[in-house]
């Protein structure tokens, strides 16, 4: 079975393809010529990734999986999520986006937050959605150097470190998308 990855990025390829079993080839956009820029203009991550899938299907008439993840926290009425990326605005800028974070939590007591993954698998047919999440607190500082995005303020429940501070194998384990793509794996040894 052939599966068109929604991405370009080539750590996330690499993450997924060794999570997916070997039977299922996984295409990069790039592998099946797709170029188009798709807006992500859905108001929840469930729409975000349908959009990107269908997109993407209706080019290359194979089953696609996408996904689209982000922070919601708390006290902040499920902030950034969709929005995670851009939450400080354009250029996308991670270190800004974790400075107005941190700002809009000042002096705020409740900074559980969690990050979620949607993914939605694309079939001829249907789509079919799996969320995974991993809940945890908003630090006051950055902790860790490792991750990307959200990272360094991010310490996962039953952890003392954030997940900039963990190694990234460990933060996989326990991660978002990993909680979604084990969701997904039975349905794939099912679909092939
Ligand atoms: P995407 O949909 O996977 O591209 O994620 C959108 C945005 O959510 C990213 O640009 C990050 O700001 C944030 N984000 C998603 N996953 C993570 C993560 O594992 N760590 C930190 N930030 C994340």
């Amino acid at each position: 079975m052939e599966l068109v990855l929604a991405s370009n990025n080539a750590h996330k390829i690499d993450e997924i393809r060794q999570i997916l079993p070997a039977h299922i080839k996984v295409l990069s956009l790039k592998d099946v010529g797709f170029t188009q820029d798709i807006e992500e203009t859905g108001k929840t991550f469930d729409a975000n990734a349908e959009i990107k899938a269908n997109a993407i299907f209706e080019q290359v008439q194979l089953p696609v999986f996408a996904d689209d993840s982000g922070l919601e926290v708390t006290a902040l009425n499920k902030a950034p999520g969709v929005k995670s990326a851009r939450y400080a605005g354009e250029p996308v800028d991670a270190e800004k986006n974790i400075d107005l974070l941190l700002k809009n939590l000042e002096g705020k007591t409740n900074r559980k937050a969690r990050f979620v993954t949607v993914i939605c698998l694309k079939l001829p047919q249907k789509c079919f959605f799996f969320e995974g999440e991993v809940w945890g607190q908003i630090t006051t500082e950055r902790r860790g150097q490792g991750g990307f995005g959200y990272d360094a303020v991010f310490m996962p429940d039953g952890y003392q470190q954030t997940f900039a501070e963990m190694s990234a194998e460990a933060k996989n384990q326990i991660s978002h998308r990993k909680q979604a793509l084990e969701k997904l794996l039975p349905y794939l040894a099912f679909l092939a």
